[in-house]
Formats: C-alpha cells, sequence, structure tokens
C-alpha cells in the first residue's frame, strides 16, 4: 500500500440498512450490507425494532467489511459516519459505534449528510462511467426524500425542489401497499410494471408551483380507483396486476419529469443526475437516458448497489471531508433532521 493511499471507513445506519464500506482512495474495497427482515410483518420501517438491529449487526458487518477489503484495522486512517437525516434511534447506533473507533484507534471521524451522500455516490470510481463535472442538477429520490438538488462542488450543494408530503419511494410503496403487496413496494411495483401497459390506467398528476413536487394526491386517487374498480370486480386487482403497477409507475415518473425537465432549463444545467433509492428503478433509468439523447444532456445513472441505502456512498462523502480537513469531535451527536 503506497504512503498517500487513504483508506476510509464508512458507517451507514441512517433506517434499516446497517453497512459498513472500505474505500481506498476513490476505490470500493468492500460495501457489507445487513438489511433487516424483522419490519416486513409490520409492513413499514419499526424504529425500535430497526436501532436493536443495528446494535446486533453493527460490529459483525464492519468486521466482514474490514475482512472482505483485505486489509487490517490499523490501516484505516479515517472513519465517515452517517449523522442525519433518518431515524434518531438507527442514527445513535453508527454514530456511537464511530465514536468508540476513532477514540480506540486514535483516528479521525466525519460526519456526513446521507442526502449529500447519495448524491456524492456518483464519484466513486467505476471504469464503466465518468464522473459528474460541477454544476449538474441531481433528482435525488430516496424513501424518506425527492429533491432537486443544483450541486456546484462536493461540498456546495442548493436544493431548488421539494417534495410538499410524500416521497417519491414512499408514493411506490403506499401505492403497492393498496395492492396488497408486501414493503418496500417500490422494487415489485418496477418488476410487475415491465410486464404491464404504462397506458391502461391514468392518474391524476399534481399542479405545485416552482420546482416543487406533491405525491400525496395520487396515493388518494389510486385508492379511490381501487375502491371502485374492484367494487364491479373483486378480483380486479389480481386481474390487472401488471397493468396497474406499470400505470402508477409511469405517473411517478412523469411528476418527476415535469420538474427536472423545466428546472434544468431554468439553472441552464445540461449534466443531469439521479441517486437514492428509487434511481434503482429499471423505468426512470431508461427515462433519464431516453430524455437526455432527446435533450442533448450528459446523465448519470448510478450502479445499483449504490442507489439504495450502503455505507460506500458514506465513504466517499466522508473522503471529501477528509481532504478538506473537515472533522467532527467526540461530542458530535446524530440528527434526525438535517438539512443539506
Ligand atoms: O435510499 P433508500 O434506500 O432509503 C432512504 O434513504 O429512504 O430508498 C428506499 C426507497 C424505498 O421507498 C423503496 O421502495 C425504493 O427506494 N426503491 C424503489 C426501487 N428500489 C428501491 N422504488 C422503485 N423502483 C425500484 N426498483
Ligand atoms: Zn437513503
Amino acid at each position: 500500500m503506497s504512503k498517500k493511499d487513504i483508506i476510509i471507513l464508512g458507517i451507514e445506519s441512517s433506517c434499516d440498512d446497517t453497512s459498513a464500506a472500505i474505500l481506498k482512495n476513490e476505490t470500493i474495497l468492500s460495501n457489507e450490507i445487513a438489511g433487516q427482515k424483522v419490519h416486513e410483518a409490520y409492513g413499514g420501517v419499526v424504529p425500535e425494532l430497526a436501532s436493536r438491529a443495528h446494535q446486533q449487526n453493527i460490529i459483525p458487518v464492519v468486521d466482514t467489511a474490514i475482512k472482505k477489503a483485505g486489509i487490517s484495522k490499523s490501516d484505516i486512517d479515517a472513519v465517515a459516519f452517517t449523522r442525519g437525516p433518518g431515524l434518531l434511534g438507527s442514527l445513535i447506533v453508527g454514530t456511537s459505534f464511530a465514536k468508540a473507533f476513532s477514540l480506540a484507534m486514535d483516528i479521525p471521524m466525519i460526519d456526513v449528510n446521507h442526502m449529500k451522500a447519495h448524491i456524492l455516490a456518483h464519484f466513486i470510481d467505476d471504469e464503466s462511467k465518468d464522473k459528474p463535472n460541477f454544476p449538474f442538477l441531481c433528482l435525488t429520490v430516496s424513501g424518506g426524500h425527492t429533491q432537486l438538488v443544483v450541486v456546484n462542488d462536493y461540498n456546495d450543494m442548493e436544493v431548488v425542489g421539494t417534495t410538499r408530503d410524500d416521497a417519491a419511494g414512499e408514493a411506490f410503496d403506499k401505492t403497492a401497499k393498496l395492492l396488497g403487496l408486501p414493503y418496500p413496494g417500490g422494487p415489485l411495483v418496477d418488476k410487475y410494471a415491465q410486464l404491464g401497459n404504462p397506458d391502461a390506467f391514468s392518474f391524476t398528476k399534481p399542479v405545485v408551483d416552482g420546482f416543487d413536487f406533491s405525491f400525496s394526491g395520487l396515493k388518494s386517487n389510486v385508492l379511490q380507483f381501487l375502491q371502485k374498480q374492484v367494487k364491479q370486480n373483486p378480483s380486479f386487482v389480481e386481474d390487472n396486476l401488471c397493468d396497474i403497477c406499470a400505470s402508477i409507475q409511469a405517473t411517478i415518473i412523469d411528476i418527476l419529469f415535469d420538474k427536472l425537465v423545466p428546472a434544468a432549463v431554468h439553472f441552464n444545467i445540461r449534466e443531469i443526475a439521479i441517486s437514492g433509492g428509487v434511481s434503482a428503478n429499471s423505468e426512470l433509468r431508461t427515462r433519464l437516458e431516453k430524455e437526455a439523447i432527446k435533450r442533448g444532456w450528459k446523465f448519470h445513472i448510478p450502479k445499483f448497489e449504490y442507489c439504495t441505502d450502503n455505507a460506500a456512498m458514506i465513504a466517499i462523502a466522508g473522503r471529501f471531508g477528509y481532504l478538506s480537513g473537515e472533522f467532527a469531535d467526540q461530542g458530535i451527536s446524530a440528527q434526525a433532521r438535517m438539512a443539506i
């Protein structure tokens, strides 16, 4: 290992995935993720159970990440952790672990904003794709957030549009729940939609000023639509599942692009990225590619493993903090709400 190499341990525990990653310069050596099956029975994440599962998972996950990276604990130069936003009890587990690790190994620690990290995942070395150039416009779509962000630099980001109610991931999950699909429904809607007709049914799209989004109307519209149809045909959902999923998914993606396209024009930015869990959606990825070709945009789609929550993105965000000397001290605490 060359002396100039910087090795960072990343820790992510903001929701229901416990993850640890080892980053060498801008290359990921390992990215371990332990999901939490315990929430499935409840149709959503139960915060108390999530923090308990993080406590059980964190040490084995870090241990495996170090082993898989083929390094030893003493090679690590710094530990980066998600400070927020997220579930407080879950964040506290990762934050406490990072503090203890930093103290025990006598290395600095870097606090990371989870939403910034989703965007900075685009800077992980990947020989199959170029890294974005500044400024670029990023649509960050996850289970908790929907944001349009002008990214001027690694640490200079401006949110220019956000959701007024549900996040795009919630729109997927809540409508999936109405169809009787288990949590999280987003990936299942994606799967069934691939076999369906997106024009089979039409759902309402909100009218919202500026670059903000709204998804709560869609949820109510789908609920009313299903209640009406099921009255006439009790097996309507089973008979039409793929078409319903394709139509809901197309509406969510239209709502996103109805703001992304004018924002790109307004800010005169022709380099567009997507990030966050919903950026794993196959139709969203295809649509971005099509729009980019049509409009002459350069576009950036994250690798699947860096879309949903992972510690690789925390480690790369930590690297930029490390390089600019922005370290946290032992007095730092986790923060459930945190602006970019
Ligand atoms: O970024 P993430 O892992 O966690 C948060 O920070 O919220 O995002 C999780 C969200 C969930 O709502 C999940 O249903 C959605 O991402 N998701 C998808 C897909 N994969 C994950 N939504 C639609 N299509 C997918 N393929
Ligand atoms: Zn996330």
